[in-house]
């Protein structure tokens, strides 16, 4: 029997709240606003016909509270794991990070896309056991964009994101508040993430055929959810809506559009707003890939539209007759995004997305340019330095790959010869580059670096010297071993 449609409301995701005010660690006699984020085991309902699915999440919630922050104004987060002392899902031990002598539960949190000091990034081996807290001080020092946070402890991520570690982190500026855009009750969050449920509300992750190495290379669901819920339903009136649409899937993609006919205004990407608004059928988001979309309602009052994932409805809008005034704009331009010239770079570098296979074919685990986490650093751009990544894909499968830190543009996409790279490691291109998409045209932290292709990003490396990490966001090739740490070395003077 299949699940009922659209009965229970989409959840609207409540905002972190504030715990007092604490010393700021960094300037004496200054007070910074301190929250205190607990991870706990709790239970929730999914969907109204689903028991309650035990899961773990921020103040025992998925997903947790959203972060509202200001840009330049810092803030204090402690991140307490009060977390359980046995996993509910299942450990592979032969994982780098994931042995045996470690405790079984171990917590650390990254905002994703946040320009933040190493020591507050949420390092993978930064991790701690249930009982200990971290506390971090966030900068804010950034355009407005939607930010993500989840867990990031080495070899055991795509356990605690699939668990319910996630919650959304937005940064505002007042460029982006002038503009006018839909705000308050009508800017909304959209985590969107599937797993795999079973009839009695039980989470199950996928294991191999072997129990004494369960990891597997993907991870699918079968049910969509949208900020917790599967299948929900909103409410809305006729006017304009600003939806930021998250990815937080361990590997799904999500390919969406909405029925009736209805367009979105994307207006942002990953790291802020776009130079314009494009009006876009379709966007298509990989793991922790953002969309910022302005969705018009006004001319559909007393309909429904749903967000569809290819052909299936996930959300339902429902237009209600009539409702307030819109004094909301949707402006031509929204923010200029300078282009990086790639001939300012001082490094370029060419890096490979490996998959390495047993005897017959299963694949063992992946790789960043060959090398795994635990070898000597190779990437270590200078501070406020510009440098070119080159990917290449010698892979079957496109990986979403992001770098900590930094926000990047996309210069191309390029084929190339596979044969060639393989025989005698040498670069030969078989067709023109090829420049991204408009919606791919602004600011970055995870970019789609497509098989057969190099695809190229260009960045400054601003924000403070010292250890970050640089992923493939598909969380079960980061756990084994597509994860490399870089480092960022102090500007000469
Ligand atoms: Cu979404 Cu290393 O992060
Ligand atoms: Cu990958």
């Amino acid at each position: 029997k299949s699940l009922a449609r659209f009965v229970d409301p989409l959840p609207i995701l409540p905002v972190a709240r504030m715990a007092g005010k604490r010393p700021d660690p960094t300037q004496h006699g200054h007070e910074l606003p301190y929250y205190r984020m607990e991870m706990r085991a709790f239970k929730a309902k999914l969907h109204r016909d689903i028991p309650s699915t035990p899961l773990w999440g921020y103040d025992g919630l998925f997903p947790g509270p959203t972060f509202e922050t200001q840009r330049d104004e810092p803030l204090l987060i402690e991140w307490v794991n009060a977390l359980p002392t046995k996993h509910f899902l299942p450990i592979d031990h032969n994982i780098h990070g994931a042995e045996r002598d470690k405790p079984e539960v171990r917590a650390v949190t990254h905002v994703h896309g946040a320009r933040v000091p190493a020591n507050a990034d949420g390092y993978p081996e930064d991790w701690y056991a249930p009982g200990r807290s971290a506390l971090y001080r966030y900068p804010n020092g950034q355009d407005a964009a939607t930010l993500w946070y989840h867990d990031h402890a080495m070899g055991i991520t795509r356990l605690n994101i699939y668990a319910g570690l996630v919650g959304a982190f937005i940064v505002r500026d007042k460029e982006e508040q002038a503009l006018g855009l839909p705000s308050g009750d009508y800017d909304i969050p959209l985590i969107l993430c599937d797993r795999l449920v079973a009839q009695d509300g039980q989470l199950y992750y996928p294991v191999s055929d072997d129990p004494d190495a369960p990891w597997v290379m993907q991870c699918n669901g079968n049910l969509p959810l949208c900020n917790g819920k599967i299948f929900p339903y909103l409410d809305v009136e006729p006017r304009r809506y600003r939806f930021r649409i998250i990815n937080v899937a361990n590997t799904s993609f999500f390919d969406l559009s909405l029925s009736q006919e209805q367009a979105f205004q994307q207006i942002g990407t990953d790291q802020g707003l776009l130079p314009a608004p494009l009006e876009r059928t379709r966007v298509e988001l990989y793991p922790a890939e953002r969309a910022d979309v302005i969705v018009d309602f006004s001319k559909l009052a007393g309909k429904s539209v749903q967000l569809r994932h290819q052909a299936q409805g996930i959300v339902e809008f429902r237009v209600r007759g009539h409702g307030g005034r819109d004094t909301s704009v949707l402006p031509t331009t929204l923010r200029k995004v300078p282009r990086i010239d790639p001939a300012s770079a001082t490094r370029e570098r060419i890096l490979t997305l490996n998959e390495i296979d047993d005897a017959s074919g299963n694949a063992l685990t992946m790789l960043l340019d060959g090398k795994r986490w635990s070898d000597p650093i190779t990437e270590n751009p200078r501070q406020n330095a510009v440098e070119t990544w080159s990917f290449v894909n010698l892979t079957g499968d496109a990986h979403p790959i992001h770098l900590h830190l930094v926000r990047f543009q996309i210069l191309d996409r390029r084929p190339f010869d596979l044969f060639a790279w393989n025989a005698h490691r040498t670069l030969t291109f078989t067709g023109p580059a090829q420049p991204p998409e408009s919606h791919e045209a602004g600011w970055k932290d995870t970019v789609r670096a497509d098989p057969g292709m190099v695809t190229r990003i260009a960045m400054r490396f601003e924000g403070e010297p010292g250890r970050y990490v640089w992923h493939c966001h598909f969380l079960e090739h980061e756990d084994n071993e597509m994860m490399r740490p870089y480092e960022v070395l102090a500007a000469q003077t």
